[in-house]
């Protein structure tokens, strides 16, 4: 086997969905993990290893001091807030939280001397794509101010990249879904607004039926049709983005899908086989801000980097929601270990 060098890393917003799932991976492979999170949206439970602080991204004196005491190779930034809805009625909290704290970060960063960076990005700022599946050189043109406030920092990235020594990558994601096998971390949002934690929610008996939001999409059954990629597939995609940066390769943009569209029906439908539950649903309208389909190319990823989804299969995916939840039917509060 390959003898792999171990780095060290700042994850911001590590205590999140996905960030926990990376600061897991990352540990487990041995490298040095500092997690900063504001614990505003994130679980101090999720962070399963490394040195944890709380704190604000914003804050450069904070970041100043992490830097100064730890040498950092690369830094992962999960902080955002990340509501398609709340974001069309918060705009300017979304773009200081995504936006004009990031760029704080990023100056943080600058001034010591920290120059590799992965951003969380999302199929978000492709906003109504003219073809599918979707690939990185397609025009992005955001239709809401979540997806604003990313393609702004991928601007900025852009920007800082040419007038300083910044190296970056950003990683669009598709739905990301799914929990580590182990059942120990998960999807815990308050309030929960995607589809298969809020589908689980039925046969665990918090809600009494699952809302398909439009019937009447210009897809082959009616409902929406999303690309959805399981957790720790996204984690490895991290790893393989820093490794470039940290091999000395170049800035890069990729997409992070498994390449296949399943509607709202189908996923209800593979949720009822790995749960054994009847899961009645209801039709229901259209929820402003969604488009009908988002499908990724991810052939720019896999072809530079080596990336393959371990999970290609969305009933596989669910499962290992279906064991999280669960073992955690309340999220990191109570209600199981
Ligand atoms: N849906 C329902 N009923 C529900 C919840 C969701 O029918 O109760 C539908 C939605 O309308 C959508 C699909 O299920 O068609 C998936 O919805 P999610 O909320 O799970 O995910 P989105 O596709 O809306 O959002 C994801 C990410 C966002 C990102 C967006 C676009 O969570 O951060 O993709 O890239 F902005």
């Amino acid at each position: 086997m390959a003898k792999r060098s171990h780095h060290s890393y700042l994850i911001v917003g590590g205590a999140g969905y996905i960030g926990s799932h990376v600061v897991k991976a990352l540990v487990e492979r041995g490298d040095q993990v500092v997690t900063l999170d504001d614990l505003s949206k994130g679980h101090r439970a999720a962070v399963s290893g490394g040195q944890f602080i709380t704190g604000d991204l914003g804050d450069r004196q904070l970041l100043g001091e992490i830097f100064t005491t730890t040498p950092i190779d690369c830094v992962m930034h999960f902080g955002a807030y990340i509501e398609v809805g709340e974001s069309v009625h918060k705009p300017l909290e979304y773009y200081r939280n995504n936006t004009a704290k990031t760029t704080d970060l990023l100056l943080a960063m600058k001034e010591h001397g920290v120059d590799r960076f992965i951003l969380s990005s999302t199929a978000a700022v492709y906003g109504e794509p003219q073809r599918m599946p979707i690939e990185e050189t397609d025009p992005t043109a955001p239709t809401n101010p979540y997806g604003h406030s990313k393609a702004f920092i991928e601007q900025i990235l852009h920007d800082a990249e040419a007038a300083h020594d910044l190296r970056y990558v950003a990683l669009r994601y598709f739905n990301a879904a799914g929990a580590d096998p182990s059942g120990t971390i998960g999807e815990a949002h308050h309030p929960e607004s995607h589809l298969i934690p809020l589908v689980l929610q039925v046969p665990l008996g918090q809600r009494d039926h699952i809302a398909i939001f439009g019937t009447d999409w210009p897809t082959p059954d009616g409902t929406c049709v999303r690309d959805y990629i399981h957790v720790n597939d996204l984690a490895e995609a991290h790893i393989l983005a820093a490794q470039r940066l940290l091999d000395g390769g170049d800035s890069a943009t990729y997409n992070l899908g498994c390449e296949t569209g399943y509607s709202v029906k189908t996923i209800i439908d593979l949720a009822r086989e790995v749960t054994g539950h009847a899961i009645p649903a209801q039709e229901a309208p259209r929820r402003p801000g969604d488009s009908a389909t988002l499908v990724a190319s991810s052939a720019r990823i896999k072809a530079e980097l080596g990336w393959t989804p371990q999970y290609d299969d969305p009933k596989a995916i669910i499962e290992t929601a279906w064991r999280w939840h669960q073992g955690h039917p309340r999220g990191y509060e109570g209600g199981g270990d």
